[in-house]
């Protein structure tokens, strides 16, 4: 007979998705998603993709306030100087299939360096801070390489005299960006860097909490965003866009979409129920780009998607997410759809070092419950006195 707990009469409410259940305090990022209202640390999105750099917001959502001229000299210069991978870490990339996903490469390389940096001391400073280094300049570097390698070449080394996104394009493209295509790059990295307890976020907070090392928390959040629910999507949406071919599809598109009850890519957020102000954002980067290098048909459709989605959809709270145009902006930037997730790892990996230090200064194992719902009691039988049933 089968047993549910959830009639007993001390009974646990079950929240499926933990949708609503705050599990940890956090000072990081803060959402209002009524008035799609971002902010890393106090500062709002807007104003740090226009005015910061990628580094400089990983500084401040890592330790918590904008750094001094110095202390952002100071962490840009050690950055750099740990960009380069081991060549056992490149030499392990070329045995990876080079039909695989670049974010499986990115997952397992990951994790890899937690064989090279086995030593496990979370509540010293100097180990978290080498850590936090290591991790934001090699993350770059193999998805870089491994974009290289799948194409049968060798990677290229990160070159000293480029600024972090400038460099991450060069390894990955072998030329130089032009400016423009770098500051946007890196204005993408900025939006992306941190949003509070996401799917990976938490993922990082409960691998997190076991205390082992930081290369296995970065390993297991970069395993959750690939999913297509989640980061995912961004690789997904253009998927959509290629097929619907035209913007005088998208009604029909969407008509068909909803009534066989499919979800549309790059919509839909658990915390924003109006648009995602960095949708808003990733826009007007996609139209510099535009006005600089030439449109993307692609973006027309994507508009004309949004529109007839608006009274479809709006209604429920559902409007474009991140992930719907983030991919635009990518592919102007000559980036293959299936590096989008890989590039939004690049950036979280930023957040998510945020929350493995906030995790570890206070922390306690996640270590939630269940209700039971399968057997009772049963017997065991031998092989032979088991029905086919
Ligand atoms: N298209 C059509 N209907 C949708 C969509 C969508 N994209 N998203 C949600 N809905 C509907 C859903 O069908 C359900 O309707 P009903 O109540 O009639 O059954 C209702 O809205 C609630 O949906 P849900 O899936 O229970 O909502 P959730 O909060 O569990 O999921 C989500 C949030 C982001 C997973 C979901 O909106 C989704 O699957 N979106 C598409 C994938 C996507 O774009 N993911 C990127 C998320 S944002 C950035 C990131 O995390 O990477």
């Amino acid at each position: 007979m089968k047993i549910d707990k959830s009639k007993e009469p001390a009974k646990l409410e079950l929240r499926p998705g933990l949708e609503g259940v705050p599990v940890t305090q956090s000072s990081i990022c803060d959402i209002d998603g009524i008035k799609g209202d971002l902010k890393y640390r106090g500062y709002s999105i807007a104003e740090l993709a226009q005015k910061s750099s990628f580094l400089e917001t990983t500084f401040l959502l890592i330790w918590g306030k904008l750094p001094t001229s110095k202390e952002l000299r100071e962490f840009e210069k050690e950055i750099q100087m740990h960009r380069r991978l081991s060549f056992r870490v490149r030499d392990m990339m070329k045995c990876f299939p080079e039909s695989g996903h670049p974010m499986d490469a990115l997952q397992s390389s990951a994790a890899s360096l937690g064989l090279f940096y086995s030593r496990r001391a979370t509540d010293n400073p100097k180990y978290i801070y080498d850590a936090v280094v290591r991790l934001i300049a090699k993350i770059p570097t193999m998805v870089a390489a491994f974009q290289l390698i799948r194409k049968g070449q060798d990677p290229i080394q990160p070159r000293d005299d480029l600024p972090y996104s400038a460099n991450f394009l060069y390894m990955l493209t072998e030329k130089e960006p032009d400016p423009l295509e770098a500051r946007v790059f890196d204005r993408c990295l900025i939006l992306h860097a941190e949003h509070s307890l996401n799917a990976s976020t938490f993922s990082a907070r409960v691998t997190a909490s076991t205390l082992t090392d930081p290369y296995a928390v970065i390993a297991s959040a970069v395993g959750t965003l690939a999913g297509p629910l989640h980061g995912g999507a961004n690789e997904d949406v253009i998927k959509m866009l290629e097929d619907i071919k035209s913007p005088d599809q998208a009604k029909n598109f969407l008509k068909a979409a909803i009534k066989n009850k499919q979800k549309i890519m790059g919509f839909g957020h658990r915390e924003y129920k109006v648009k995602d102000p960095r949708a808003t954002i990733l826009q007007t980067f996609a139209e510099e780009l535009f006005a600089r290098f030439g449109k993307d048909e692609m973006y027309d459709i994507a508009k004309a998607l949004e529109a007839e989605a608006s009274p479809m959809l709006g209604p429920k709270g559902i409007f474009p997410n991140v992930d719907f145009y983030s991919g635009l902006v990518y592919r102007k930037l000559g980036i293959p759809k299936d590096l989008f997730t890989p590039i939004f790892a690049i950036s979280r990996v930023a957040g998510w070092l945020a929350h493995w230090r906030e995790q570890l200064s206070a922390n306690r194992i996640f270590r939630p419950t269940q209700i039971y719902i399968g057997e009772g009691e049963r017997t065991w039988k031998p092989l032979e006195d088991r029905s086919i049933n």
